[in-house]
């Protein structure tokens, strides 16, 4: 696969997502009520360290952006219950149509030596960023299976593959590049 190509396609999306994300409010009320609860909370467990960790890991590096279907439509705003649980939503290239797996589902009969194995190694096609999971840390990556095996298996499959061709299911984003790319549009600064 062309990495350059790959590139281009990855950074309008982060540009897009920035863009959505300075919309937001910025919280400010938080830090007295939140030094108050710290020191009455109850001592966490270090299992519950590293779900919490991984529902962070989960949350800031994007997963659910394309593997939880309207997350970034809603700005995060969507039930845990539904986190990660795969989007009929596709992306249409030339390496065919794929759609966000459930991951709840990919993960339900792994352990997390299979896991970090899995994730280590991990290779799929585009849009996935394969590359950022293998570059997590071994921790980063233990905490995300501790966090996505708590929520447990839900949902249903994501659609399967539909190579370059054939007919795919809608709704998918159509990833093209034009013919005559601007050189700014390559990478050129
Ligand atoms: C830009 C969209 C996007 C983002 C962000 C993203 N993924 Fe994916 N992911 C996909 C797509 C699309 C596939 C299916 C790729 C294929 O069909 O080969 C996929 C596949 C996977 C798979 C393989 C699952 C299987 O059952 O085959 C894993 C594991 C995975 N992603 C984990 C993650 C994790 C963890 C994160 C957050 C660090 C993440 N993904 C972020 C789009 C994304």
């Amino acid at each position: 696969m062309n990495m350059p190509f790959l590139r281009l396609l990855a950074a309008p999306l982060a540009l897009t997502l920035a863009a959505c994300s300075q919309s937001s409010p910025i919280a400010t009320a938080a830090a007295s009520p939140l030094a108050t609860a710290t020191a009455t909370a109850p001592a966490q467990t270090p299992a519950d360290d590293l779900v919490a960790r991984g529902e962070y890991l989960v949350r800031i590096t994007g997963c659910n952006d394309c593997h939880t279907a309207g997350y970034a439509e809603a700005q995060g705003n969507v039930d845990k219950a539904r986190w990660l649980t795969g989007s009929p939503l596709g992306y249409k290239g030339p390496w065919g149509t794929t759609y966000a797996a459930n991951l709840r589902l990919t993960l339900a009969d792994m352990d997390e030596a299979t896991w970090l194995a899995y994730s280590a190694e991990l290779r799929t096609r585009p849009i996935m960023p394969d590359f950022a999971l293998r570059a997590m840390s071994v921790e980063d990556r233990r905490a995300m299976f501790a966090f996505i095996k708590s929520l447990g298996p839900g949902g249903t499959p994501a659609p399967a593959y539909v190579p370059p061709g054939q007919t795919a299911a809608a709704p998918y984003f159509e990833l093209v590049l034009p013919a005559a790319a601007p050189a700014a549009a390559a990478g050129a600064r």
